[in-house]
């Protein structure tokens, strides 16, 4: 990063009631979007913390890879707007983009698909971590294993203060994900695995490991192919998600950025997050029908029931996700050309989308589809298992976690992270020996 954020002259002043105690803090501006107050000496001039579980009020980096507007329903990747980018680029052009900067020329855009498609093979031990595992074990934990454990077999790009060795593993994450996502597929149907094809790009590649059999030939549909690289554009990066802080909280420490993407990826596991996909898909299949929809939206307004509309909300989007949109006239698309005249589950998805957005409760909680709340019934349609779907996220988000991975390390105002607290337990108290407790 060239230079950090600088404040603009603007402050705010604090004080805390009923002392002299007071702070004046400098307030800085982005390129757009709110402005944020800096609070690193906060708690030096007024001897307090912020508190703000969820992080849902603190900017917790400066950044130039993408930006929100939540409320617009507006998502840039390096200025460039997603609905661009998923009608006109390609997935490694994108990668390109969140990675250095800018869209590449086509020099750039050749050396750098070839970089990618030189390093989509695995060593090939890390074939036998797969036996490791059970057949029926979700495809998720073994990419947790697999990619955590790509660090024990490239130590040329592990020295994370080495542009190049930075450089070579991005390349390496980038070009190997799809390889271990199609071959923790293949193992769990108990297929053999399919190796990378160097003649193929990047989506079709991935496709053909997935699908093809070395009994038969096997050609990618280029509708499917289109409809896929869109999905992994759309998937590709989203600011400070949850996955996304915990690879830069993780980077921050100086791990190696294989074991940063592996804990990116068991963040992005979790249902809230990218699991969501999955949970949006069995939600529609166990409500089933379309005149169970007001019975369903009924336990999801009753708080003792624990149950949330899958697919449906977001802390920073207050209006459409822009990516919903995208995904849902892609769902048409994949539908038509795989035959499928009416999908019940489709039907049912634009049904549920109907009702609950004319719903008060909804409503006013600004809760809007989200990226996945049809991403999953795009990937129904294309044959993949729902246990994959948030594997395909993963693949997709290793793009955005490596390129945010990337501008931490090379932030010159990066330190660890390392929160505060509020602490509300037991004051200091002695010890308390066996005999003398009740
Ligand atoms: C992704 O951060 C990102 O950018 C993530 C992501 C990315 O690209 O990286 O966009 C990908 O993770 C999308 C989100 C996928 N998750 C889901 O679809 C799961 C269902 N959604 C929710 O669990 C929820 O909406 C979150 C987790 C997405 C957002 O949670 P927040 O911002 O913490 O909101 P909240 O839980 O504080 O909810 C505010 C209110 C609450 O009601 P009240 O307490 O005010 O009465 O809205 C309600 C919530 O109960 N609410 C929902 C709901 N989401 C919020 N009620 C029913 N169904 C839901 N889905």
């Amino acid at each position: 990063m060239n230079a950090t954020a600088k404040p603009d002259g603007k402050t705010i002043t604090v004080t805390v009631e009923g002392t002299n105690k007071t702070a004046t803090l400098p307030i800085i501006s982005g390129t757009v979007g709110p402005d944020v107050v800096d609070i690193r000496k906060l708690y030096d001039q007024l001897g307090v913390f912020t508190y703000d579980p969820g992080f849902g009020a603190t900017a917790s980096c400066e950044s130039k890879i993408t930006y929100i507007d939540g409320d617009a329903g507006v998502l840039l990747y390096r200025g460039y707007p997603i609905e661009q980018l998923a009608e006109q680029s390609s997935f490694l052009e994108v990668a390109h983009l969140l990675l250095w900067g800018d869209l590449p020329n086509a020099t750039q855009k050749k050396d750098f698909e070839l970089g990618i498609m030189r390093h989509t093979m695995l060593h090939e031990q890390i074939r036998r971590f797969f036996d490791g595992f059970r057949r029926d074990a979700h495809p998720m934990a073994i990419m947790c294993g697999v990619v955590g454990a790509l660090s024990a077999f490239y130590h040329d790009s592990l020295n994370i203060n080495d542009p190049e060795q930075r450089r070579i593993c991005a390349f390496r994450l980038i070009a190997k994900l799809p390889t271990i996502a199609a071959w923790a597929y293949k193992y769990s149907i108990g297929q053999p695995f399919i190796y990378p094809r160097n003649d193929l790009g990047y989506v079709d590649n991935f496709l053909y490991m997935m699908n093809a059999v070395p009994a038969e030939d096997y050609k990618v549909n280029p509708v499917l192919s289109r409809a896929m690289e869109r999905w992994f554009i759309l998937h590709a990066d989203h600011e400070q998600n949850a996955s996304s802080s915990t690879v830069r909280l993780a980077g921050s420490s100086g791990a190696n950025p294989f074991a940063c993407i592996a804990a990116g990826i068991a963040s992005l596991w979790g249902p809230a997050h990218g699991g969501a996909n999955e949970a949006a898909l069995k939600m529609l299949a166990d409500i089933g029908h379309v005149d169970n929809v007001p019975q369903f939206l009924h336990d999801v307004k009753d708080k003792n029931n624990h149950t949330r509309l899958m697919g449906f909300g977001h802390r920073v989007y207050k209006n459409y996700d822009p990516r919903a949109k995208i995904l849902q006239g892609s769902c048409h698309e994949v539908l038509a050309e795989m035959g499928i005249k009416d999908d019940p589950m489709l039907d049912l998805a634009v049904e549920l989308e109907k009702i609950a957005l004319s719903d008060p409760y909804f409503v006013s909680r600004k809760l809007y589809p989200n990226v996945d709340f049809y991403s999953g019934i795009i990937l129904k349609a294309m044959g993949l298992p729902t246990s994959m779907f948030t594997v395909l996220f993963a693949v997709a988000r290793t793009v955005g976690w490596i390129s945010q991975w990337k501008e931490l390390i090379e932030d010159p105002s990066q330190r660890i992270g390392r929160p505060r607290q509020i602490y509300t337990g037991a004051p200091a108290r002695d010890y308390v020996p066996l005999d003398a407790r009740g």
